[in-house]
């Protein structure tokens, strides 16, 4: 697996550089990862280059949980899919259709985001081009209220796709291990399967927004490396 790479890349950029890639760096980047990897971008700075490929967007919601709540300093949704793997609730964004309008239609299908909640482009984070399934994936990230988080938790049992495309969403298991303080709640989840790059969705999102410290989620993916 490329993950211990890829999460050296990113500290050693965060360094260096600003959160966004620059297309220079993206080409270097992409030459030194495996095929399945996908390229990070800024897509909105830089569509010339990449038309003709299909469209997604999806989302990463979170909020900062009250300060009584010990084990869990934020929580992170993700989902289980129909196909058995975890990704980020989101979906195809029909040909013409505005980014931010097609990523809040599936989140309203998928977890039933209401519009008080609605992503827009100030939410835009990057984009990962995969070249070889002409897939163009915009990703968002929100930080909701811990009272905003867990209503919209509860509203996805009541959702269109719920039982249908989306099995169930998830709290990441962020906890910090009495006994390993190396969140091995996080380590452990590493195992899975993510559909495309959602582990490295993951991963740059916990660190880029400082929701972990960059060398802890570096711990908790040594496992996987192996
Ligand atoms: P269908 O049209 O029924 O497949 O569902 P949808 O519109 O909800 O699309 P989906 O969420 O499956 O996303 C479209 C494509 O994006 C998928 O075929 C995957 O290749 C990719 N994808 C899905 N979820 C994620 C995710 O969390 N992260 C990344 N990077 N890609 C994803
Ligand atoms: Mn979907």
């Amino acid at each position: 697996m490329q993950s211990l790479r890829y999460i050296h890349f990113l500290v050693k950029r965060r360094t260096i550089s600003s959160f966004h890639l620059n297309i220079a760096n993206n080409i270097h980047y992409h030459s030194t990862m495996a095929a399945e990897e996908a390229v990070f971008l800024d897509y909105k700075k830089n569509t010339c280059q990449y038309k003709g490929y299909r469209h997604a967007a999806h989302a990463f919601i979170y909020c900062k949980m009250a300060t009584s709540n010990e084990k869990m300093k934020h929580a992170v949704m993700m989902q289980l899919r129909f196909d058995g793997t975890l990704g980020f609730p989101g979906g195809f964004v029909d040909g013409g259709e505005n980014l931010e309008n097609g990523l809040n239609r599936e989140l309203y299908e998928e977890i039933g985001l209401s519009q008080a909640n609605h992503f827009n482009e100030n939410d835009y984070f990057g984009s990962w081009y995969h070249e070889h399934i002409s897939l163009m994936d915009h990703f968002y990230v929100k930080k909701l209220t811990e009272n905003d988080f867990v209503k919209l938790e509860k509203r996805t049992l009541e959702c269109h796709d719920w039982g249908g495309e989306t099995m169930g969403i998830i709290r990441v298991p962020l906890q910090e291990s009495s006994k390993n303080p190396k969140f091995y709640g996080l380590s452990q989840f590493f195992q899975h399967n993510f559909i495309g790059n959602a582990m490295h969705q993951l991963i740059q999102v916990l660190i880029e927004k400082n929701i972990l410290p960059a060398v802890d989620v570096q711990d908790a993916s040594v496992n996987r490396d192996q």
